[in-house]
């Protein structure tokens, strides 16, 4: 009897010490993967629940190898966090910023990457980064963020310009600048610095009704049109007239024709306009007063012996290839009246100095371009 159950006995616990040797084992092949697991996040600086979830949520291979992220570890345990931006979570610079989190998932799924989100926040104020998650996806964002004439402050009238006019976005930048998401005439800024030399006159910039240049200097009669008295600046003066004698010696004749112009001559001018061909028509042609650059007495209107320079006329093609050597741009061209408010005028002339007259000429923009792209 006795026997028997000390026989039963050593049963058992052969039976035990197969199972421990059986179980050991496996715990220790199945425990392994976590406790390495484990071991691997616990040598970064995540906390216990962080880790908890890690490993609750079978994200360890995509964290293992990677530095520690702070933006993982804070929003792991929230509601925000989204399986699937997991590996951009860890590439995202954490900020204590209102509406981060909810902020960079809108921004991954408008489909901007970590890289992208990390700049836009670098280069961008909140108060921007809530605008851009109400956009769809901009392509190139971070590159148009760095244009030198981007301004942020203008974000949202670029975005909206950009999708309305299916422009490109730099286009749309640099015609937002001018202005031209406004009607003419309207946001219109008055001008600061009235006699700088590469002030901007156009339907957006206005200068004071009682503004008159400093040094007009009347030009040399030789070079005057038919017996007229034109007047620009010292400066431009001694240009216009250097560009004439230069023309001169090419056998191309060129004159003043319409030169500096007050606020009140332009005034009769543009009202003579509007009586005789219509508001609509004069307003293509002749800037309002207090709009005309030739009330700059930087602006001039250049004939040949006949009449005003047209694109026929070989001074026309003389002017147009050296002008600027003088300091002197052709004002209105072609095919950019959307941009510079006004009809092609062949025969306008702006003094801007030569070394932005070549840049200028260079640049193939017109000077509302130039100047919105701040290039000068
Ligand atoms: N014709 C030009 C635009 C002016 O009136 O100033
Ligand atoms: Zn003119």
């Amino acid at each position: 009897m006795v026997k028997k159950r000390r026989k039963r006995k050593l049963k058992i616990k052969r039976i035990i010490l197969l199972l421990v040797i059986i179980i050991i084992p496996i715990l220790i092949i199945t425990q392994k993967e976590n406790i390495k697991k484990y071991y691997l996040i616990n040598t970064l600086e995540y906390s216990e629940e962080t880790i908890e979830a890690f490993l609750e949520k079978d994200i360890v291979d995509n964290i293992k190898n990677k530095k520690y992220s702070k933006t993982l570890d804070n929003i792991i345990n929230t509601d925000n966090y989204k399986q699937e931006y997991i590996n951009e979570y860890i590439e995202i610079n954490y900020l204590e910023k209102e509406k981060f989190f909810e902020n960079i998932n809108i921004l991954l799924e408008l489909g901007y990457k970590s890289n992208e989100i990390n700049e836009l926040y670098e280069l961008l104020s909140n108060e921007s980064i809530n605008l851009l998650v109400e956009k769809e996806y901009i392509e190139d964002i971070v590159n148009i963020i760095k244009l030198n004439y981007f301004e942020e402050e203008k974000l949202d009238r670029y975005i909206k310009y950009y999708k309305k006019e299916k422009l490109n976005i730099e286009d749309a930048i640099t015609y937002v600048n001018i202005g031209l998401d406004n009607k003419y005439y309207t946001n219109v800024t008055k001008i600061k610095d009235e006699n700088d030399l590469l002030v901007l006159v156009n339907k957006y910039n206005q200068l004071s009704s009682s503004f008159k240049p400093k040094n007009l200097t009347t030009i040399n009669s030789k070079y005057q049109w038919n017996g007229r008295s034109n007047q620009l600046t010292k400066e431009a003066t001694l240009a216009f007239e250097e560009m004439c004698k230069a023309a001169a010696k090419d056998k191309i004749y060129i004159y003043a024709a319409s030169g500096y112009r007050s606020y009140a001559t332009q005034k009769y001018l543009y009202n003579n306009y509007v009586a005789t061909d219509g508001f609509e028509d004069a307003e293509t042609y002749s800037a309002r007063p207090g709009y005309s650059e030739h009330q700059t007495g930087l602006a001039m209107d250049i004939a040949n012996k006949y009449d005003f320079i047209s694109k026929k006329d070989k001074e026309y093609t003389w002017l147009i290839n050296n002008s600027y050597k003088y300091g002197f741009i052709l004002r209105y061209p072609e095919n950019k009246d959307t941009l510079t408010g006004y009809m092609y005028e062949e025969w306008h002339y702006r003094y801007v100095g030569k070394e932005i007259a070549a840049k200028v000429h260079e640049s193939k923009l017109t000077y509302d371009e130039f100047i919105a792209r701040k290039m000068k």
